[in-house]
């Protein structure tokens, strides 16, 4: 299986992936391209280090989300991908991009779905939500990617604790290392050898 990684900030969680495809975790698996909307989104680094096409191509670069959404159509299947995975990618997908790849696109969401998802949900602000609302189990979410923002079918989840003393940061970082680098590397491999 050809995958394309879409990524907007650090790629920790492209670095997860592309540790475990290296250490035989992930199998039956080749990261063929990560796309980034960002141009200095450490996440290329990531990818350059690691021998992999990366390209950055941004909604700014056309005229409206259908042009830019053909590109990325373009794009990711000219390279022959048949999963697309969104690790920590910040932009909100045009349905047509969705159509093109039904059932083909899964996604990593820093929270218990449904607890603290959808729209203005992304990153940092997760956590402060969670922190605020003074939940004391939070974690992460393998999903489908459907036409709604964080609505599509549940893969899996992994839960983690909120201990005293949490910031968003040091809460983030938590639930990257105990859910996020372990759930969706699963994921893939679980895809990619037809058990889901
Ligand atoms: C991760 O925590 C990911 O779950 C989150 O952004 C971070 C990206 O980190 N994604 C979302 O909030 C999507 N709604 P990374 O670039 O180091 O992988």
């Amino acid at each position: 299986m050809k995958i394309a990684v879409l990524v907007s900030g650090g790629g920790t969680n492209l670095q997860a992936i592309i540790d475990a495809v290296a250490s035989g975790k992930i199998t039956n698996t080749e990261i063929a391209l990560v796309i980034s909307n960002k141009e200095s989104a450490f996440a290329l680094e990531r990818a350059k280090n690691a021998g992999i096409e990366g390209k950055y191509i941004s909604p700014k670069q056309f005229a409206d989300k259908e042009e830019y959404s053909k590109a990325m159509i373009d794009t990711i299947k000219g390279a022959g991908c048949d999963l697309v995975v969104l690790a920590g990618f910040l932009v909100v997908l045009p349905a047509s991009f969705v159509s093109a790849f039904e059932n083909k696109i899964i996604n990593i969401h820093p929270s218990l779905i449904p607890s603290f998802c959808g729209d203005g949900f992304y990153g940092l602000k997760v956590h402060e939500a969670a922190l605020a609302r003074g939940v004391k189990v939070t974690g992460a979410t393998v999903h489908y990617v459907d036409a709604g923002t964080d609505t599509g079918p549940i893969i899996g989840q992994k839960a983690v604790y909120i201990e005293d003393g949490d910031t968003p940061e040091i809460l983030q970082k938590r639930v990257m290392e105990q859910a996020e680098w372990i759930i969706l590397p699963k994921a893939i491999d679980d895809i990619a050898n037809g058990r889901i």
